[in-house]
């Protein structure tokens, strides 16, 4: 069997220089040798490549968990829960203590993700793509760190204006090949990047776009909260002259994302005000937060207050195992709120 490598090479040869997106998809969710498809353990773990909030405590989780139950009171009626991208599960499950009895459904695109998740969440609620859910009127939606690994394309701004950077092959190493960019392509840099420097590179996120517009025409009313690393157009601007497109392996910035095809995560920044953008354009109401001013709504100040608290007790008390524990609970939780590290992340609402 040929490996992920030669498969690319085969389709450059067969159609020509592939516009990022396609290569980026290939890398990452190919069936047998995507990044996220081929692994026997999932990627976001201490085991894993890179960790996410809801691995660094499940107070994470809980807190959105809470967001959901407001929502879903906020509505009035039933509702359906559905975690895209879900992972390990360990936010459906930190989430779910917060909504008993309510229908909790995840979806994941990886085979390995998907194995876990039936283990911890029971098998007829784990899907594979949105269009497998069972209909529903009113569908909240969580999604963390999912957008960011949606594939994007890739243009830059010359002299001549943009051109749009495609993977093309040497005869022994992948390179950028410029070509004119496909319409769509210019259509979202017009609208979302005009005003960047000559020689800035841009990540166009028509992926993200799409899937936010499959995501609200899936239910009739709904919510969805989006959270990632990212930032508006006007902060990205200042991190586009030279892109912000970068891998990640066992917990480290990675190679190039031409070196070793499907061995290591492709990610970019989320550009909120462009996906923002396109939920007005569907209809939602929209509003963006910081991580760490989200989880203080929803409670996760005052959980530091009270282990803060417990430590102090336990001190007292000469229970030190305990105090120590508490305390790695406590240093848990601020973690996810730190101003200049998870807590930066955006949390973007959509309601329609
Ligand atoms: C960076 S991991 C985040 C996992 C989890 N949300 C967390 O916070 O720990 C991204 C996950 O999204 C999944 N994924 C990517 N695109 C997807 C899509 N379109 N639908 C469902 N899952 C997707 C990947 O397989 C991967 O497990």
């Amino acid at each position: 069997m040929i490996d992920l490598k030669q498969r690319i090479v085969a389709r450059i040869e067969s159609d020509g220089p592939l516009p990022f997106d396609t290569y980026q998809a290939m890398c990452l969710y190919d069936p047998e040798e995507g990044f996220f498809s081929a692994a026997d353990d999932v990627r976001s773990s201490y085991g894993g490549d890179f960790v996410t909030s809801p691995e660094v405590t499940p107070h994470f989780g809980a807190a959105v968990g809470r967001f959901v139950a407001e929502e879903l009171g906020r509505t009035g009626s039933e509702g359906q829960v559905v975690e895209v991208g879900a992972g390990s599960g360990s936010l459906a499950v930190a989430m779910r203590s917060e909504i008993a009895g309510v229908s909790l459904y995840a979806v994941e695109s990886s085979a390995a993700a998907r194995r876990q998740l039936r283990g911890v969440l029971g098998g007829d609620c784990v899907v594979a793509s949105l269009a497998e859910l069972p209909s529903a009127e009113n569908r909240i939606t969580v999604a963390n760190e999912l957008v960011d690994n949606i594939p994007v394309a890739l243009v830059v701004r010359a002299d001549v204006g943009w051109v749009e950077q495609r993977v093309g092959w040497s005869g022994s190493e992948f390179g950028f090949v410029h070509e004119a960019p496909r319409p769509d392509v210019l259509e979202w840099v017009e609208r979302h990047a005009r005003s960047v420097p000559s020689g800035a590179q841009v990540e166009v996120q028509l992926g993200a776009r799409l899937w936010l517009a499959e995501l609200v025409s899936s239910s009739v009313n709904g919510s969805a909260l989006i959270i990632d690393y990212g930032g508006t157009t006007e902060e990205l601007s200042t991190r586009r002259t030279t892109g912000t497109l970068r891998t990640y392996r066992g917990h480290h910035l990675g190679p190039h994302p031409f070196a070793e095809p499907g061995k290591t995560d492709i990610t970019v920044d989320v550009d909120f005000s462009a996906l923002a953008d396109e939920g007005v354009s569907l209809g939602a109401e929209v509003e963006l937060l910081r991580q760490d001013d989200f989880l203080t709504e929803f409670g996760l100040r005052d959980v530091v207050s009270s282990l803060r608290r417990a430590e102090l007790d336990l001190a007292r008390s000469g229970d030190v195992m305990a105090q120590m524990r508490v305390r790695s609970e406590r240093v848990d939780v601020e973690t996810v709120l730190h101003p200049r590290g998870l807590g930066d992340f955006r949390v973007l609402i959509l309601r329609w």
